[in-house]
Parts: structure tokens; sequence; C-alpha cells
């Protein structure tokens, strides 16, 4: 584990490294001081290759400053590496697959659109942004190696089809060993669902590519990339795919972490029910760029509620969790609470956020509830400076 304090001393002045890790498990603390020089705006500023409509995105030929982050999804895989200048790049890939029959003219089709595949159990299979592409070409759907935030059960080749996603992404650690901290969700509180198993086979994932693999609590990630404006004071909360994440955080310690299994999918699941529709058709209508706060005809309505009845569920979770805690800090001052996620871009998201945090009494006082400054790539931002903090 490394030590700040040492760190500090030894290299004060290179803003790269600048926060530190001193405990064994997902809990990470940071030198409020020092970390705040690698406040998101830093990171953002200095971000280079980011691109939301890019699956992949091209790294810098730039050398790399050693640790890496990682941003485990139920959607969405995001590592992220910093280079030697201080800039972050970025990568982001559907955590997604599809096996097609293996046929000449399948193959020579994938060969002439240039799509990887693998050939596994005589089935072609892509992975990723591509194979999302071919779902619609099929009219399939992809098949997804997590459900709810963790490795799927239902999924028998979840495992191969994950390894290979993070050979692309993550590629080979510069040196053996290299830390890599990813994000797994903090315990569930409406699902039987148990973290562990998941987390131990992505920390095995990560260690046969050759990493040092480190989890890091997702709504922890949110605050590390996100407040240390606030000394890493307020609350953190990833809207993702498949649940929602929450850290209550003071000083960077989590006073209260949790999970719900409500999502985006969530979202896509009841809006196809009561719409007559599928769940991705659903899904597309979501992401077209619908505004909550003037939601237009009925299908856009649907969407509103079920995201309204959706944040409205995770402050009353926070709510109750907060006051039914012995052991809560009580914050001298107002505290900021900022969304990240694929979930919370949404048009509208902070002004529905806003008016359902007014209906109820919230146990602490807020200055603000904000996005973060890049809602996809937030948490793997937050991993990173976690992995940074201690690859001296
Ligand atoms: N512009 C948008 N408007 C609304 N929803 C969006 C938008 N873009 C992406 N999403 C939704 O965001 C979700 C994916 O977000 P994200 O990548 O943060 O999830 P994840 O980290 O993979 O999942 P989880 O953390 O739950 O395991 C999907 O449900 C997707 O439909
Ligand atoms: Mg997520």
């Amino acid at each position: 584990m490394g030590d700040f304090a040492d760190y500090a001393r030894k290299d004060f002045d290179k803003k790269n490294v600048v926060a530190s890790a001193n405990n064994e498990e997902a809990d990470v603390q940071f030198n409020v001081e020092d970390a705040k020089a690698f406040s998101a705006e830093d990171t953002v500023a200095t971000t280079t290759g980011t691109d939301t409509s890019a699956p992949v995105v091209t790294t810098s030929s730039t050398p790399v400053t050693l640790g890496r982050g990682l941003d485990v999804g139920t959607a969405n895989l995001v590592s992220s590496f910093q280079d030697n200048s201080g800039n972050v790049n970025l990568k982001i890939q559907r955590n997604a697959f599809i096996d097609i029959d293996c046929d000449d003219y399948t193959r020579n089709m994938l060969t002439r659109l240039g799509v990887q595949y693998v050939v596994v159990n005589g089935r072609m299979v892509v992975v990723g942004d591509p194979a999302f592409e071919l779902a619609n070409i099929f009219n399939r759907n992809t098949r997804r190696p997590m459900k709810e935030g963790m490795i799927s059960p239902d999924e028998a080749d979840a495992l191969p089809i994950e390894k290979m996603l993070l050979e692309t992404l993550l590629e080979k650690p510069k040196q053996p060993g290299e830390i890599c901290y990813y994000s797994v969700p903090a315990e569930p509180i409406d699902a039987d669902m148990n973290v562990v198993y998941h987390q131990g086979v992505f920390g095995g994932l990560l260690k046969g590519l050759g990493y040092e693999p480190k989890p890091l609590v997702e709504g922890h990630a949110v605050v590390f990339s996100e407040l240390a404006q606030d000394d890493f004071t307020g609350i953190g909360i990833s809207c993702g795919g498949g649940m929602f994440n929450v850290c209550v955080s003071y000083k960077s310690i989590p006073a209260l972490s949790f999970s719900t299994s409500r999502g985006g999918d969530w979202i896509d699941r009841n809006v196809a029910s009561v719409l007559g529709c599928s769940a991705s058709r659903a899904c597309g209508l979501k992401e077209k760029g619908i505004d909550l706060t003037n939601p237009q005809g009925r299908e856009e309505e649907a969407v509103e509620i079920y995201y309204r009845n959706l944040i409205s569920y995770t402050l009353k979770n926070i709510k109750e969790r907060f006051e039914s805690s012995s052991s809560m800090p009580s914050f001298p001052e107002p505290i900021s609470i900022v969304c990240a996620g694929g979930t919370s871009m949404i048009g509208g998201f902070t002004e529905v956020f806003q008016q359902e945090f007014e209906k109820i009494q919230f146990p602490i006082a807020v200055k603000e509830i904000r996005l973060a400054e890049d809602p996809l790539y937030s948490v793997s931002k937050g991993c990173l400076v976690a992995a940074l903090s201690e690859s001296v």
C-alpha cells in the first residue's frame, strides 16, 4: 500500500500523482489537501481523445504513468490511464457480445466490414460495440455478461467474454503488477445478491492479465473524481444501467455506501411493459434526447414517470439509511450531491432530482445537486485517481 506522506515528501511537485490509498479493502482514503490537485476540473481539462461516439479512443504515444482505472459496468466497460503529460486517456466498450453461425458468407461479411471475431465452440463471437451494430443487422439482441451490476448467473459464456473485453480495453500492464483499481457495486439493499463472487471474478481476470487488482466501491469512485473541491465530502451517486450506487463520504471516508438494483435497464423494462414494446426499443426512446421536464406524448411521459420514481426511490433510501445508522458523521457545512453514470445524462435529470429532493425532508443540508463533468467516465476516473496514488 502506498503512503501518501512518503510520496508527498519524495516528489510533491509532480501534479500527476496526488492522492494516496491506505487501506487493504475497497475503501481508499485520500490526503484531502493534495488530492485536490487532481480535481475533476483538472482531469477534464487535460483529458484527450475522449469521444463518446468512438467505441475505443486511441491512446497517445506519450509514455504512460503507472496505474489504471477500470469501471466494470453492466452496460459499459471503461478503462483509463494517464500519460506522462498528465492527460487522462479513456476507452469505452459496450459490455455485450453476439454469437453468429460460422459459415463462409458471414465470415466474409465480417472480414469485409473489418469486424474482429473469435471462433468459440464452432460459432463466431463478436464482442463490444461491433456486437451492438451486428445485432441490428441481424435483428437480434446482444447477449450481456453482466446483469444488475454483477456477473450474470444466466450467461454461461460471461467469463471468457469479459476476459476478451478486458484484454482489448486494458492491454498489457506497463510493468508486471501494475495497479488497476476496478469498480464494484456496494452491497445491494433490495436484492439478494452477493458482491463477493463478482469482485473475485474480476480480480482474477485482472490478475490473469498481469495487473494487481484492487476493488473500489462505485459510489466512492464518483466521490474521488467529482468532489475534490469539497474535500471529498458529499454524496456521489453512480446512475448506471443495472443499478444505482450511492456513497455518502466525509473527508474521503465513506460513511454510507449501498446500491439498489434499479437503473437504466429497470426504466427500459418498465417503459417497455406499459407501452407494449421491446426493452431495446424503450431504451432507444429514452436515449434519443428526451427532456424530462417537458415530456412529449405518451411514450416520453412513461419514461418521465419511471425516472421520477427511480430518483425518489434513491433519495428515500439514502434518507432511511442515514437516519437508521448510529454512526453517521455530522456535516458542518451543506454538502453537494453529484450524479454520474449514463442514466443521469437524460435532459432535465437534475431538475427532476431537485423536485423530488424538495418533496422529502432530507436529513443533510445540501448546497447543490449537479451532474458529473463527464458522467460516463466519472467512475473510471475515480478508479484512476486511486491507482495513481499508489503507483509512485
Ligand atoms: N443520453 C442518455 N439518456 C438516458 N440514458 C442514457 C443515455 N446514455 C446512456 N444512457 C443509459 O445509461 C445506462 C448505462 O450507463 P453506465 O454506462 O453508467 O452504466 P454501467 O456503469 O455500465 O452500469 P452499472 O453501473 O449499473 O453496472 C444505460 O441504461 C443507458 O441506456
Ligand atoms: Mg456503473
